[in-house]
């Protein structure tokens, strides 16, 4: 370790993975729900799972992205943090608002929830992804604008690389827009157009930019090509980034009631997000066969070129199955939908933490030449357990959305099969996304045992 303030970031990498065993753990109590829907009933039931599930998502990639700042900003700007008291600080802030939250949703009716936190005060309780009480999201506002703050002010102070600058540009980014999830409009149309501007300009906007910014900083370090190589990829990938992205967001301004501009806006637009995601491939793959070092921390590369390549396949192949207007207009919000928001928030941001905890993780730990032969094998085993487990999850949920599509949505109104008869007929195919779910749990718990694996000791 180059800097001692780059320490602040091992909680935050811990609390990420121990969150993720507990998104996973939920997930799967869902998978079962789909199957015998009276499983955990009345204690937990779906819509309290779900809402668990993805806000352990969220709340995980954004300890996950702490963690690799606070790691990534020092050594890039050449000094320590401005504040590793703060950064300390904030991580138990947040820590704590996270679990109590996770808690109240576990414990308390969430109707009670919203009625004893006022939300009728100021509403914005409800929404997918947000559903978080007003007084989380604003304390979820003074950790993020606090760590903002101190990796602002680390970079102003250091070395400025284009690295550092657009990591945090997607911060700001990422501040910026979930403001939106304080303006809740009556009207269910402009609800629908403003939630978007956090989920989607989130996901295909700025945090793209903090996906890019981490890929390259661990690409240089494991294969020690040139920074100016480095930064021409990243300022193209950037641009795409932009330029499809944000139009892009009319992708999801088809038939809710927003003017028909959006069909082709959101098609035409959205139909380039997927290169992007594409140069990323060719960027990680190019700098691995021209790298100058090999570095003895194999497998963060592996990460670093799974990301890539599952984060390819899930945002763009999967995103781009039902992105074009016409065929949205029968798959919209079908397991189709589920199948992709799977593929794609696991391939691009959970692996990219992965990525960033597999290459400073040891380096935290006293080993800045990655963890010994034996651990990094265990750690490949998990590697491909929780990614194929995850494209066999999804690849179930994408049989399931056809099937569902062909019996629900396609047909006539009189010949139309309704919305529950067709989940029960696809029941087979929702055992095998079951059996795929345990593989990824599986595949987490061996990644968890590569941290103990003892080495033999080398003869000297
Ligand atoms: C890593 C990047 C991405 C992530 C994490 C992501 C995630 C998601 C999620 C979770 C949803 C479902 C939201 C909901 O209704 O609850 C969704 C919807 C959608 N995504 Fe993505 N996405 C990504 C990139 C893309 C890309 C690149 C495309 C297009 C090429 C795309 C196209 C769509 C479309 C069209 C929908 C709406 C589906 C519907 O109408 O039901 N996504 N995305
Ligand atoms: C790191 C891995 C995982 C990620 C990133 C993830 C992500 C997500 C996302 C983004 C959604 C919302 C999807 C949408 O609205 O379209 C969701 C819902 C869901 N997830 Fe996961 N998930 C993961 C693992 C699992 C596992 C292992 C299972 C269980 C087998 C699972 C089961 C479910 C279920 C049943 C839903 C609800 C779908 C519905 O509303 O019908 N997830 N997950
Ligand atoms: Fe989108």
């Amino acid at each position: 370790m180059k800097y001692s303030s780059q320490m602040v970031a091992k909680p935050y990498f811990i609390f990420a993975l121990i969150l993720l065993a507990g998104e996973i753990v939920f997930g799967l109590a869902m998978g079962v729900q789909y199957l015998y829907g009276d499983f955990l009933f009345p204690a937990i039931p779906f819509n309290v799972l779900r809402m668990v599930h993805t806000n352990l998502l969220i709340v995980l990639l954004l300890f996950g992205f702490m963690g690799a700042t606070y790691f990534l900003i020092p050594e890039e700007s050449e000094r320590e943090l401005w504040s590793p008291m703060l950064a300390k600080l904030t991580f138990w802030v947040f820590a704590a608002a996270g679990v109590a939250t996770i808690l109240g949703y576990l414990f308390v009716p969430y109707a009670t929830l919203s009625a004893s936190l006022a939300n009728s005060f100021w509403p914005t309780m409800g929404r997918e992804f947000l559903e978080q009480p007003t007084i989380t999201k604003v304390g979820i506002v003074l950790v993020v604008l606090s760590y903002i703050f101190n990796t602002t002010m680390t970079v102003i102070k250091g070395r400025k690389t284009t690295i550092s600058v657009i990591l945090l540009t997607g911060l700001f980014g990422l501040a910026f827009f979930f403001l939106f999830a304080f303006y809740v409009p009556q009207n269910l149309a402009m609800d629908k157009f403003f939630w978007w501007f956090v989920v989607h300009l989130w996901v295909e906007g700025t945090w793209e930019l903090i996906l890019g910014a981490l890929l390259a900083f661990v690409l240089i370090k494991t294969t020690g090509v040139d920074r100016e190589h480095i930064d021409k990829w990243l300022y193209l990938i950037i641009a795409m980034t932009l330029i499809s992205g944000l139009a892009g967001t009319g992708h999801h301004f088809f038939y809710i009631g927003t003017p028909g501009y959006w069909l082709w806006i959101g098609s035409i637009a959205s139909a380039a997000e997927p290169i992007p995601f594409f140069l990323m491939i060719l960027f990680a793959f190019n700098m691995a066969k021209n790298r100058r070092i090999v570095h003895d921390n194999k497998i963060a590369l592996t990460w670093a070129k799974g990301t890539a390549v599952v984060g390819f396949l899930g945002a763009g192949v999967w995103g781009f199955f039902h992105t074009l207007a016409p065929v949205n207009y029968y798959t919209h919000g079908t397991q189709l939908t589920a199948a992709h928001g799977h593929l794609s928030f696991f391939g691009a941001y959970v692996m990219i933490c992965f990525t960033l905890i597999s290459y400073a993780m040891p380096i935290l730990r006293g080993r800045p030449h990655g963890n010994g032969p034996k651990s990094q094998k265990v750690e490949l085993t998990s590697f491909w357990m929780m990614v194929i487990g995850m494209i066999g999850l999804t690849l179930a949920l994408t049989v399931a959305g056809i099937m569902q599509i062909e019996m629900q949505r396609l047909p006539d109104a009189a010949n139309a099969m309704g919305f529950m008869e067709t989940q029960a007929a696809i029941s087979t195919v929702y055992m095998v996304r079951l059996a795929f779910g345990v593989m990824v749990f599986l595949g987490l718990l061996t990644y968890f045992y590569s941290f103990f694996v003892k080495e033999e000791k080398a003869v000297a």
